[in-house]
């Protein structure tokens, strides 16, 4: 469910119409409805009611300030892992106790920084980790929140670039090392156990894996607790998958995976976490971008946009499908064709969308590029010296750029020219 509709045969966010928006700020560009993220939120939020449940969002799905900040004044906590992370939900004025910092490489000044916030609790991935917390907690005479991440060696059935609960992965506390590390936390002076976390992986679209891990989840608590450690939450981490419109992966509705979690855990007696990214974000945004050429190869027919892979890298990253909307709508009448939906970046992997029956397009059409507002903005970059692209927040019939698209300037100012090459420099 989202907010971009038609409207007398053009696309709008909410009420703003795109195709003025495109004007005003130039294409390509990040359009993010404020109210498709605050209804993902409260729907996924409102189907706990009456549990003891914080949802910290993974803010490395969309970490822009305005995204934060809507569901931080929703109640949202965050989900962190890097200084970086922390940083933008301190300026965004999440306060520590709603913070969770998960990754498996933390760093010492990583660390530091969460205990002087009093985040709400450390992911801890390895004994190693394990120890450095340790110490770094001693020095600043703390003791630290931590839930260990186990990896229940279950196979979330996505793709192996986002899947995080094998063995094999580099994920988490091996499940039957579990009782053994988590006998070391509780004796080391400035640990202090309060929880267990599982995070099986991303896009994940069937239920089944999800239950297989949190039945261990569940059995592990129950040990825990009868060697004498006190658990107050349970992490079940993020990874709810979402229709891109791509028919044969239909992922749970997000109020099925609710009640199928809350009956699941329903006796568990302590706080659910959730690390929920994609399913809040990811359908909240589109990447507007306009088409430069239509050109016919020898065997297939390319729309060639102003937005590329450096912009959104999921399609060649994770093979991952898109729907892509024509800006201008066309009738259902229309005949549609095979296209491949390319950017001008100098790589065959910069696609969206390949052999895709579409309706005519033509140079100068605005396409929107669905589904983009998770991991869309967060991992571009500024290959082929393109700058990143503008971001905007539409809520209602208003609009605000929420992140400006950087300039040349700025992209080149980053590059320093030593001395030696400088004639004025001896
Ligand atoms: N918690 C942890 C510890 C995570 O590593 C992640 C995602 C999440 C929560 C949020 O997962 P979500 O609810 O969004 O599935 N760039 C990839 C997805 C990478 C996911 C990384 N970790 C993509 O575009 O498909």
């Amino acid at each position: 469910m989202h907010y971009f509709n038609y409207k007398n045969g053009l696309l709008q966010a909410e009420q703003v119409d795109l195709t003025q928006l495109a004007e005003q700020v130039g294409t390509p560009f990040y359009c993010y409805s404020q109210r498709t993220l605050e209804r993902h939120y409260r729907v996924f939020n409102e189907a706990f009611r009456g549990m003891d449940t914080l949802i910290c969002y993974a803010m490395k799905a969309n970490s822009n300030q305005a995204i934060i900040k809507t569901l931080a004044d929703l109640g949202a906590g965050m989900d962190v892992v890097s200084e970086g992370e922390l940083r933008r939900a301190m300026r965004a004025g999440v306060p520590g106790r709603r913070i969770m910092f998960s990754g498996v490489g933390k760093t010492e000044r990583e660390m530091a920084l969460a205990l002087k916030m009093g985040i709400y609790c450390f992911n801890v991935e390895s004994e190693p980790e394990l120890a450095q917390l340790n110490r770094v907690a001693g020095e600043l005479d703390k003791k630290a929140p931590v839930s260990l991440r186990i990896n229940p060696d279950v196979d979330a059935r996505t793709h192996a670039k986002i899947s995080t609960g094998k063995a094999d992965d580099k994920f988490g506390i091996p499940y039957l090392d579990a009782v053994r590390v988590y006998k070391i936390a509780a004796d080391l002076e400035h640990i202090n156990v309060t929880g267990v976390d599982m995070h099986i992986g991303s896009q994940i679209t069937q239920m089944q894996p999800f239950l297989d891990a949190f039945s261990l989840l569940r059995e592990l608590v129950r040990d825990l607790r009868a060697e004498g450690h006190s658990i107050a939450h349970v992490d079940l981490g993020g990874g709810l998958g979402i229709p891109y419109g791509d028919e044969n992966e239909i992922p749970p509705d997000p109020v099925e995976y609710a009640e199928t979690i809350r009956t699941a855990m329903q006796d568990i007696d302590c706080r659910l976490v959730f690390e929920p990214g994609r399913m809040i974000a990811g359908n909240a945004g589109i990447l507007v971008t306009r088409v430069l050429y239509i050109k016919q190869g020898e065997n297939r027919r390319f729309a060639i946009v102003d937005a590329g892979m450096n912009d959104l890298v999921r399609p060649t990253l994770y093979e991952a499908w898109h729907d892509i909307w024509p800006v201008r709508e066309r009738g259902k009448e229309v005949q549609r064709t095979r296209m491949d939906v390319v950017g001008p970046v100098c790589e065959t992997g910069d696609f969206f969308a390949r052999e895709r029956l579409l309706p005519p397009l033509e140079a100068g059409d605005l396409i929107a590029v669905m589904t983009a507002g998770a991991y869309g903005a967060t991992q571009s970059g500024t290959y082929n010296s393109r700058p990143l692209i503008a971001e905007v927040l539409v809520k209602d019939d208003r609009h605000a750029l929420i992140r400006p698209r950087q300039t040349l300037d700025e992209l080149i100012r980053l590059d320093v020219v030593p001395c030696w090459m400088d004639s004025k420099c001896e």
